[in-house]
């Protein structure tokens, strides 16, 4: 249960923002977070009380304004978060150095390298490539179906694998070690009680963390002509990355680069069966591809909010006076749902332009791989759709269940036949 308050009163309202009622239909919700306001406060079970930003303007303001809102809690005087930093176990450490939680200068210099190593190829120009691999792992998922005649779980056998494979070439790391990563990552999902996913995620990370180090130091040797090859060499060129932030930057890559898709790809796969007349629009017009990706991330929005922002300084944003260090997330679910900018928000529509979402936030954090997700989506739908024109939900909907997360809408499975 989260629960919000007005600066002057301590609780004034409440809203659950786990629940699978909120995960499956999160419009209501949205809708009354906004009209508590454009910021209100929230106190959320692990990370305690914060602001959150509720409106397209209010969310837009919050991730674009650098100077008076930051990443790092110490620099904004939060030393209760700083402390939690250094708590961390050191096998865990680099993660805090990941560009995510940086601020300008270090974090235009991390973003530069990336970026000139990840648009070194245009994502336009690797769609072959990304279509041959979303065959390969169709090819997979009908091999599975034919040993499981009663359904096959497509989060599994195709929407992990194919984002999985894509994050993989890229970065230039052995398809043969993929299976671990899925292993890996399994750790940070499986479990519904609190210790149960901070085990799970200190155990996982610590394991993906060693790999990418030896990894690191098998590609010094023998690079493999990625991504993980050209930060090396911009290391060893320029001595402009520590070790710590190659290591959190490839970790970085390799969770935010197909976690989220995989995410995007199973709900709009769902969304799409919810929606059939849309569903057959598409199948009938590929060219609206793009267009309907793009609405599926703005009605999907499975990043609910973005990562914390701290104040750097005492200040009042939408009429609320926010103390130095104080904690704000901006809700870009209910941004994404904004009336004043989308006409029906709730409605699904394919068609919708403009379609100025934030699903993958604003500003100089905005999603590094926001068109490589895209494509991905597109081209994942494409291609299932167009193999199995009959696809369909093995299970009765109503057995569809997400994941209890804070923070995301993603589902635990999605079992399908054709
Ligand atoms: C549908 C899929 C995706 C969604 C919804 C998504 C969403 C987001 C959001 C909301 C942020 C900003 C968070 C904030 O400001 O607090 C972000 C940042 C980021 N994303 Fe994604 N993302 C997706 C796919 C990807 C992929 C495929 C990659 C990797 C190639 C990626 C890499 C990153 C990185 C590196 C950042 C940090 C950027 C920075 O700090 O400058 N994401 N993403």
């Amino acid at each position: 249960m989260t629960t919000a308050t007005t600066a002057t009163e301590p609780v004034a309202l409440q809203f659950d923002l786990l629940s699978q009622a909120f995960k499956e239909n999160p419009f209501p919700t949205l809708a009354r977070l906004r009209a508590a306001g454009p910021v209100i406060r929230v106190r959320f079970p692990l990370l305690g009380k914060a602001w959150m930003a509720t409106t397209y303007d209010a969310v837009n303001e919050l991730l674009r304004d650098h100077q008076r809102f930051v990443q790092n809690p110490i620099a904004a005087g939060n030393r209760w978060m700083g402390r939690i930093v250094r708590w961390l176990p050191g096998s865990l450490k680099p993660l805090a150095t990941n560009m995510l939680l940086r601020d300008p200068p270090d974090h235009r210099r991390l973003r530069g390298l990336v970026d000139q190593a990840f648009q070194r190829q245009s994502i336009e120009a690797l769609r072959p490539r990304l279509e041959a691999l979303a065959d390969q792992a169709l090819d997979r998922l009908a091999g599975q179906a034919a040993r499981a005649p009663g359904g096959v779980d497509l989060l599994a056998h195709f929407a992990r694998p194919f984002p999985l494979s894509v994050i993989c070439e890229l970065l230039g790391l052995p398809p043969e070690d993929r299976p671990k990563f899925t292993r890996w990552a399994a750790r940070f999902t499986t479990s519904t009680n609190a210790a149960g996913i901070l085990w799970g995620l200190v155990s996982g990370l610590s394991r993906m963390m060693r790999y990418i180090r030896e990894e690191f130091r098998r590609q010094t040797r023998h690079p493999r002509g990625g991504l993980v090859a050209a930060l090396i060499e911009a290391e060893e060129a320029g001595d402009r990355l520590t070790e710590d932030e190659l290591v959190a930057m490839v970790f970085l890559l390799l969770a935010a680069g197909h976690e989220t898709t995989l995410h995007q790809i199973t709900c709009s796969v769902l969304t799409l069966f919810d929606h059939p007349r849309q569903l057959a629009e598409l199948t009938a017009d590929w060219r609206l591809a793009d267009s309907a990706a793009q609405e599926l991330l703005r009605y999907i929005s499975f990043a609910q909010f973005s990562k914390p922002r701290y104040a750097r300084e005492d200040t009042e944003f939408f009429g609320q006076p926010i103390r130095r260090g104080q904690m704000l997330l901006a809700c870009l679910a209910a941004a994404n749902a904004d009336p004043s900018v989308f006409d029906n928000p709730d409605r699904l529509d394919i068609h919708r332009q403009p379609n100025r979402h934030v699903a993958f936030g604003a500003g100089i954090h905005v999603c590094l791989g926001a068109k490589l997700a895209r494509v991905e989506t597109a081209i994942a739908l494409e291609r299932l759709f167009t193999r199995f024109p009959r696809l369909e939900l093995a299970v009765p909907r109503s057995h569809i269940r997400y994941l209890s997360r804070p923070g995301t809408r993603a589902l635990v499975g999605l079992p399908v036949r054709w």
